[in-house]
């Protein structure tokens, strides 16, 4: 059995991978400083995983909690554009020297890999779709900035150092443990949670733009296969994981009405600063390189997220009675 230690083992991504890792048996060592991440994301796993509030900017700290590790599952960030937007000083602290901790923390412990999430916001608005890996990056927003330096670092950490490091470019995850209550929280969510409640939707600009919206489970499994995955196919290199299909918003705001049985309109307001249009993956490279594929479609995704919301929705309720 293997030692994984999830960065921002609170936060969403971070707790799904969790709950998997302990479902296959694995061992599992989390931390979180619980800016982003949330305590009830961890309900069942205490006596399940090593679990330390520890913060990114806390080298020393990271340093100790790494000793034995051989997997670093590096989820922890302040994921926002528009949060970026507005603060770009604490989410560059967070996302790049943040980062950079983690990564010096990894080389001293010799851990056998370390494994990004990085974000499908480096390609920016580069207009043809879909995006590859071999596409000049072009970030907009201070977010996809950051997520990019940090791709870079991986990629120096293997290269100078010999650590070993694959960086994931996640694009627009979503479901079960996603925060729904924030204003930067991802669309999804917010949209599920607002149409379960009866309440009205905002779609910023003309939603048209698009997103290739993917499934949590099939981040995890890209993490999982990463790891695994032969080094000289992996090592130092970045890959998309998506779907690999590509919905509006208007169109995603269709589909979940029709799920969930809402019969209100969206409100339109205008486009959000840093936003990118469309948005779309060629998932070959990771394929080819780690055996990845999307398991879970969008529409079978939504299906599950908004069952579960209505899961989880339903004790603050019944309490409330
Ligand atoms: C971006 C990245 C994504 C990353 C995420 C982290 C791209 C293409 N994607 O997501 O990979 O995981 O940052 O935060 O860069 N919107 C509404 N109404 C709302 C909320 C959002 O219309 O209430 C719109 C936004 O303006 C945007 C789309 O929905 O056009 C998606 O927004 P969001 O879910 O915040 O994710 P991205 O910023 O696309």
């Amino acid at each position: 059995m293997a030692l994984y230690l999830i960065t921002g083992v609170a936060g969403f991504i971070g707790s799904n991978l969790a709950h998997e890792l302990v479902r296959r048996g694995e061992r599992v060592r989390g931390f979180d400083n619980f800016e982003t991440g949330k305590r009830e994301n961890l309900a069942g796993l205490a006596s399940k995983i090593e679990f330390r509030e520890l913060d990114l900017l806390d080298p020393q700290g990271m340093a100790e909690f790494c000793r034995g590790v051989d997997y670093v599952l590096h989820q922890a960030a302040i994921p926002s554009v528009p949060r970026s937007v507005e603060d770009p000083v604490s989410s560059h602290n967070a996302n790049i020297t943040g980062t950079l901790n983690v990564l010096m923390a990894a080389r001293e412990a010799k851990v056998k890999r370390v494994v990004y999430a990085a974000s499908s916001s480096a390609y920016g608005d580069t207009p043809s779709l879909p995006k590859h890996e071999a596409m000049l990056p072009n970030p907009i927003s201070p977010y996809a900035v950051q997520k990019l330096a940090g791709e870079l670092y991986l990629n120096s950490f293997y290269r100078v150092y010999g650590l070993e490091t694959v960086s994931l470019r996640y694009f627009n995850i979503f479901g079960p443990h996603q925060d729904p209550t924030s204003q930067y929280s991802g669309v999804l969510a917010k949209f599920i949670t607002q149409m379960l409640a009866g309440k009205p939707c905002t779609i910023f600009g003309d939603g048209e733009q698009s997103r290739d919206f993917t499934y949590v489970e099939n981040a995890v499994n890209a993490n999982l296969l990463a790891c695994k995955a032969p080094t000289e196919k992996v090592s130092g290199r970045v890959f998309n994981v998506a779907t690999a299909t590509r919905f509006s918003l208007n169109e995603t705001f269709r589909i979940l009405a029709k799920i969930i049985g809402y019969t209100g309109q969206p409100k339109y307001s205008p486009p959000r600063g840093g936003d990118v249009k469309h948005s779309l993956a060629d998932v070959a490279s990771a394929k080819e390189a780690m055996g990845y594929e999307p398991t879970v479609s969008f529409e079978e995704g939504l299906v599950r997220t908004v069952e579960w919301y209505k899961q989880a929705l339903v004790p603050a309720e019944s309490t409330s009675r």
